[in-house]
């Protein structure tokens, strides 16, 4: 199987290459990216990559905009599957810079959705969207059936992104499926992110510094909080049933939710920091909680995480522990 990954180059992307480098079923990896964290994340993405012999022989890199794909350069990479990971990813961002969220994230959903109707080999398209599509939970866990009234700019441009997939599964038969990531962690996440960083690696590299840990509000809102190389397994098990989820969509998560407030205690702790934690006001329309309901990915997938937060957090930090004079300059520039 030959597989393109769009946002190689991006925490999700890295990771996912790095699983299929180890898979005897995927013979090769095109890796796209346009590399516009490059100034914000100051170093080699593929840092992670455990086999380098594998990554030198099985991965091609094209840096280049996702959006500029047409339906002849899709052809001509001929591959059987395409992981869509590129997109802009913050949600208060997403309000500041609404145009470039529904450009990138919505707009050039909907022009490969068209490039890719026109192709010949139509491969396999999977699309890794957001819980945020949910919006606050009528109840939890919540399963792919919850309602979907997203609260900001970054929801929506996913949920379209969905839609805009979907109505090609239901109107052509194309192959597709839709994947709902809850908050992810692990290595390789930008700490700065255009100045609008995740909330764990926020707090890893302040505690790392032994500076102040920003709570949002009194932090009592929750996440399902997994850890990307669970998450990422779920996307190479997919690449490999087609059949099975071909027109699903389906939740990445643990089913265990975790406060913000204890997220910042429990880094706190292993992270051995001296950093105050302090609690200011947060955005106006952060969802009180969000956690998963995957007994139908487990169903479909025969996948469960296996990582704990402590697991995954313990071996988060040690890379960042590592990395963190690279990063720091650009921790530096965070707000
Ligand atoms: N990280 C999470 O917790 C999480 C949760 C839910 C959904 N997601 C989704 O997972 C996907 C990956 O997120 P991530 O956390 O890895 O983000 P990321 O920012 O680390 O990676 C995204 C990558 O896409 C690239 N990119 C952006 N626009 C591009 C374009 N127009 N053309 C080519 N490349 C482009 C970026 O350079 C970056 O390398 C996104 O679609 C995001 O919406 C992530």
């Amino acid at each position: 199987m030959r597989v393109l990954v769009t946002g190689a180059a991006g925490f999700y992307g890295s990771n996912f290459v790095n699983v299929l480098l180890g898979d005897d079923k995927v013979e090769s990896i095109v890796g796209l990216d346009s590399y516009m964290h490059a100034e914000d994340f100051p170093i080699d993405p593929f840092n992670i990559i455990e086999d380098k012999n594998a990554f030198a022989k099985k991965f091609t890199l094209l840096k280049q905009d996702y959006r500029n794909l047409t339906a002849k350069t899709i052809d001509n990479l001929n591959v059987d599957a395409i992981v869509h990971y590129a997109a802009l990813v913050s949600i208060p961002e997403s309000m500041d810079k609404p145009l470039e969220y529904f450009d990138v994230n919505e707009y050039g959903v909907f022009k490969l959705t068209q490039e890719l109707l026109k192709s010949k080999t139509q491969p396999f398209l999977v699309f890794a969207s957001s819980p945020e599509v949910y919006g606050d939970p009528v109840y939890v866990p919540m399963d792919v059936n919850h309602s979907t009234r997203p609260k900001s700019t970054y929801a929506v441009t996913k949920l379209a992104g969905e839609s805009h997939i979907k109505v090609m599964y239901l109107w052509y038969k194309y192959p597709i499926c839709v994947i709902r990531n809850f908050n992810t962690y692990g290595e390789n996440q930008s700490s700065t992110y255009r100045g609008y960083p995740a909330v764990v690696p926020a707090f890893i590299t302040r505690a790392l510094l032994n500076e102040p840990i920003v709570v949002h509000n009194d932090g009592k809102q929750t996440r399902d909080l997994t850890y990307v190389k669970d998450a990422v397994r779920a996307y190479a098990e997919a690449i490999h049933r087609k059949n099975s989820v071909n027109g699903m969509t389906l939740n990445i998560g643990t089913g265990i939710d975790t406060s913000i407030k204890e997220l910042a205690e429990k880094i706190k702790k292993l992270t051995n920091s001296k950093s105050k934690i302090i609690f200011e006001k947060g955005r106006p329309a952060d969802l009180p909680r969000l956690v998963a309901d995957i007994k139908l990915t487990t169903e479909v997938l025969g996948w469960a995480p296996k990582f704990t937060l402590e697991q995954g957090l313990e071996t988060a930090i040690a890379w960042y522990r590592k990395v963190l004079p690279q990063l720091q300059t650009a921790v530096g520039k965070r707000q």
